[in-house]
């Protein structure tokens, strides 16, 4: 696709053949029933005794009484609360309380949804179930690691395409004005943009790379990270539609680990020298078309302390201080999203150097729903 027609925003959609975040695991303990919306479709998940978690609509077979609001039986079986259907772990209804003896028809199933647990995360798959063999949810090594100290913030619950925080994290130059004086300043805005792309896993990445030298950084960073003036390496990976990476690197000027020509996807942080920083994970779960859940997941070496108070990890420093910055993006999004409302009528958008990611992001968005609307062209023909 030319990216120069890769606009505007596709806000009116979410891709569905993609691996989402509906949980932390520990989010799913044995046997306790969570109901979740992801691109429109309602589900019902939990967590087995045999330790697997397993999803399904939420919607009971019979009249749409949502199953996440039954309950589990003693023998593995989803019961549900209105008239007592009761389903097994692949969505078969397997007894009827008010015909126990009669056939059970063939029709009295719900859809599974395909499930996979990784880094001490649980992820759903919304879309073509032939094609979620195509992809696997990104890797996420920090997550979870004992070398790592993780802390999670969200989820959150964002009105506003999901699209949009994908492109706030890869256009950084919001920096300034938005979190002025927290994370970001103007000079944090005009450093230049490097882009990389590729795919892994069956994803398609779009990767922004900045790099500077001798940088005074704000004060949330020194507080963090110890360095007054660093030399800076900081990437932005929309590694899937469901998950962006954000890696940063300080070191005191002239001390920064030379990456020299080495591909920067995905990104690590060298605990073990005098870099400083994150890895921050945002995962971006589109509820529909105009609504997301969002989490942080914050992961810093375990054996950082912050600068602000000696006594604690980074991590849960940061935690403790990222919901300020939070909530001027969510602030961000929902005004974007109230101003896609109105229609165009002759609006322009305006493309700005730094946008670039943007752009691709943007393009791979167009790519994947054109792919899904083909995939669903395919079908309704063989039909
Ligand atoms: S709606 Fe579930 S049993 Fe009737
Ligand atoms: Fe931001």
């Amino acid at each position: 696709m030319n990216i120069e027609n890769s606009g505007p925003l596709a806000t009116y959609a979410c891709i569905r053949n993609c691996w989402y975040m509906i949980g932390a695991s520990a989010d799913f303990p044995a046997g306790k029933l969570t109901g979740h919306v992801v691109t429109g479709k309602p589900v019902v998940a939990w967590r087995t005794k045999q330790g697997t978690v397993v999803a399904y609509d939420d919607r009971c077979a019979h009249k749409r009484f949502p199953l996440s609001k039954g309950r589990l039986m003693d023998d593995g079986t989803l019961e549900c609360a209105y008239h007592g259907l009761r389903y097994d772990m692949t969505g078969k209804c397997v007894m009827i309380p008010s015909h126990p003896t009669g056939p059970i028809s063939p029709q009295a199933v719900v859809r599974p949804f395909p499930i996979i647990e990784q880094d001490g995360i649980v992820w759903l798959w919304p879309g073509d179930v032939a094609a979620a063999e195509t992809r696997r949810p990104p890797r996420l090594p920090e997550v979870g690691s004992d070398e790592w100290c993780t802390e999670i913030i969200g989820p959150m619950d964002v009105p506003a395409n999901y699209i949009l925080l994908i492109e706030n994290l890869l256009d950084i130059t919001h920096f300034y004005p938005l979190h002025d004086g927290n994370i970001g300043d103007i000079a944090n805005s005009r450093i230049p943009v490097e882009l990389e792309e590729g795919e892994v896993d069956g994803n398609r990445y779009a990767m922004t790379i900045r790099k500077v030298s001798n940088y005074a950084q704000p004060p949330y960073l020194v507080d963090w990270f110890h360095y007054d003036t660093v030399d800076r390496h900081h990437t932005h990976c929309m590694m899937s539609p469901g998950i962006t990476r954000v890696v940063m690197r300080n070191a005191p000027a002239g001390e920064l680990r030379d990456d020299g020509e080495e591909r920067h996807y995905p990104g690590r942080l060298d605990a073990n020298s005098n870099e400083r920083g994150y890895v921050l994970v945002h995962a971006h779960t589109p509820v529909d078309a105009h609504r997301h859940y969002w989490w942080v997941l914050i992961n810093v070496p375990a054996q950082h302390m912050s600068k602000g108070d000696p006594t604690k990890q980074t991590a849960k420093r940061i935690a403790e201080m990222f919901p300020t910055v939070i909530a001027e993006d969510h602030f961000a999004l929902e005004q974007q999203q109230k101003m896609f409302d109105y229609p165009d009528d002759g609006y322009q958008e305006v493309f700005l150097k730094p946008d670039i990611a943007i752009r691709r992001a943007r393009a791979i968005f167009h790519d994947l729903l054109r792919e899904e609307e083909q995939g669903l062209a395919r079908s309704q023909a063989a039909e």
